[in-house]
């Protein structure tokens, strides 16, 4: 999607960043920036910088930052082009509309439009003759008229065409129901037919209440198990939890996080009117960020197989990452929470919330499970590995407390334990001090961009080209110096391309902005704000000559051809800096 530069300008004077982000962030001055508690991750110091001069955000501690595109997008959950929409509309102002993008936008609202057609058409069969069957195996399940209800839930007829005829039948076309994943094509004549047979159909509804796919379940032991939708341009599993669209209206401050839709059913029926659950993914990243924009506290429950708990395990700092306090529930004496709910009833189960632990304790107690504690060699072992998780915990009070359990379990005094934390904790140092060094000696490497995915060739060289970027974004005037310097010059592909972007908004008329960039991951947008706002020193022309020469050599060196041309080359270099060959 291009939105016109002119336009993207304008869009970024009109929707200051310091309002925009100030709208969920309590921003302090300090000097030319501002500072608050980064939203992304949870701290507890502010290391989340905004300045207004520059246009951009970025949070040290978790190197997230942009424009206040970025930022709309990465705080809403929005699309690029949603982002912007939404900023125009902040700023009351008319968005030129790119008939490709329309195209798109009509096309997800016809799909929407679909999908909650045939969310009611699944309703009418589960109390139809043809869902007899649906709705007995339904009632077995315990479920409830109010909660059938509630959740939309339906019955694919056992039928290879009914939904298919029924949407037909409505205006929509086949090409539609395909990319709404509802039907399947015929491997043998090409005809679509009914996905979906025989099944009780849960409808997967957004926060904002679009019906955006389906989970089926079969009512007997056939596979699979559930059938979901596919992933299709309206349904992103990694980007969606089921029930969310009710839980987040829940007044009971927490939501619970489980694995199948049966068990935040369940809840939900027994009055825990907060659980989600992970659409037969594993937790993903944005899934964890999703959680954190409806609260601060989420508690896992995860099935008690060793499935489960190597779930718990990852899912853990997964959602700590995202700011989320987490609490383990463990199951006991049921699989899931349904069965639990089924056998023992609400209060049971409450008890078995209010014992839900923290993470310290889980983890504690997960360490615990490995060994014997009745073997002497055993219990060496866990205090050694307990030791040294404890020693990990940042409070001094945290240490105590966990110390004297971990004392407890392993049948040793409190002070033996702590002289066991306190050597854990002098190796960490070390190990910590090691690393530290090994970073210093290393300064090329150190200065590697921590993301994943952008990695500098010639680190030397992408330094001065970062130093070019940010200088002329700090002042666009210079870019009247850079004309003769290529992007192609540039050992960086990324940063050539953010270069060659700015040259052309420069040369259009505009001061370049990291506004005005298009066409870069959100990864990537942080990066670019990363080297803005870590650019602090004094701009200079004389600064930016540097540079360009530093990129210059490089450049020559990567594209001469022979060793004559590698043997000229050093040569220059020598007598430029008054070196006798
Ligand atoms: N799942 C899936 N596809 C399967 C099996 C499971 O997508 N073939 C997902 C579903 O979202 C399901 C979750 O994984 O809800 C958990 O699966 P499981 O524990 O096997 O099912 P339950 O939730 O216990 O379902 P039920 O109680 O209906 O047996
Ligand atoms: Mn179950």
């Amino acid at each position: 999607m291009a939105f016109p530069p002119a336009f993207l300008d304008e869009l970024a004077a009109r929707n200051p960043i310091e309002e925009v982000v100030g709208q969920y962030v309590n921003l302090k001055r300090s000097g030319s920036n501002l500072f608050g508690l980064c939203p992304f991750h949870g701290e507890k110091t502010a290391s989340f910088s905004v300045a207004p001069d520059k246009g951009i955000y970025y949070c040290f501690g978790c190197h997230k930052g942009g424009s206040v595109i970025n930022f709309e997008m990465e705080i809403e959950g929005l699309s690029y082009p949603d982002a912007v929409r939404a900023l125009a509309q902040r700023a009351g102002m008319e968005v030129p509309e790119d008939e490709q993008y329309q195209s798109r936008y009509r096309q997800q609202e016809r799909l929407w439009a679909l999908s909650k057609e045939a969310a009611r058409f699944f309703v009418s069969q589960l109390y139809a003759p043809a869902g007899a069957e649906g709705l007995a195996y339904a009632q077995k399940r315990g479920l409830t008229k109010g909660t059938l209800t509630r959740f939309g839930i339906g019955f694919a007829p056992n039928s290879w065409n009914s939904l298919c005829d029924a949407m037909l039948a409505k205006g929509y076309t086949e090409e539609e129901l395909k990319d709404a994943g509802l039907v399947s094509v015929s491997q043998k004549n090409g005809r679509i037919y009914d996905r979906f047979r025989n099944r009780l159909m849960f409808p997967i509804i957004d926060v904002r209440g679009n019906v955006i796919g389906f989970g089926g379940r079969v009512m007997d032991d056939s596979t699979p198990k559930y059938l979901n939708s596919p992933e299709t341009i309206i349904f992103n599993k990694r980007k969606n939890l089921f029930a969310l669209n009710i839980s987040k209206k829940s007044k009971l401050g927490y939501l619970i996080l489980v694995e199948g839709y049966m068990d935040a059913i369940a809840l939900h029926q027994y009055g825990f009117d907060c659980a989600v659950a992970s659409l037969g993914t594993s937790l993903t990243e944005e899934h964890a960020v999703l959680l954190s924009r409806y609260t601060e506290q989420v508690v896992l429950i995860y099935d008690g197989d060793d499935a489960g708990q190597n779930a718990t395990k990852r899912a853990i700092p997964m959602l700590e990452k995202a700011g989320l306090q987490v609490k383990v529930l463990q199951m006991r004496d049921a699989k899931d929470p349904d069965e639990y709910l089924r056998k023992f009833g609400a209060d049971k189960f409450r008890l078995l919330l209010e014992e839900s632990s923290n993470r310290m304790e889980y983890q504690l107690r997960a360490i615990q499970k490995k060994y014997d504690l009745t073997v002497d060699e055993e219990r060496i072992r866990f205090v050694s590995e307990a030791a040294d998780f404890i020693s990990s915990l940042p409070g001094a009070v945290q240490r105590e407390i966990y110390g004297t359990r971990a004392a407890e379990a392993a049948g040793i005094s409190g002070d033996a334990m702590k002289l066991e934390v306190s050597k854990a904790f002098k190796r960490r140092m070390a190990r910590e001090k090691r690393k530290q060094e090994h970073i210093d000696l290393a300064p090329a490497a150190a200065r590697q961009p921590k993301s994943r995915t952008i990695h500098y060739e010639n680190v030397k060289s992408a330094m001065a080209e970062e130093n070019v970027i940010a200088l002329c974004l700090r002042d666009p005037g210079l870019m009247e110096q850079t004309r003769d310097l290529k992007p192609e010059s540039f050992s960086s592909p990324l940063l050539g391309r953010v270069y060659g972007q700015l040259q052309r908004q420069y040369e259009s008329g505009k001061d370049p902005s990291l506004a005005g960039l298009t066409d870069f991951t959100g990864e990537e947008m942080a990066h670019i704000a990363g080297i803005l706002q870590r650019s602090t020193e004094p701009v200079s022309e004389q600064a930016l000559k540097d540079s360009i020469r530093v990129i210059r050599q490089a450049s020559q060196f990567k594209n001469a051809g022979s060793d004559e041309d590698l043997l000229s080359l050093q040569k220059k270099l020598r007598e430029s800096k008054g070196i006798k060959a």
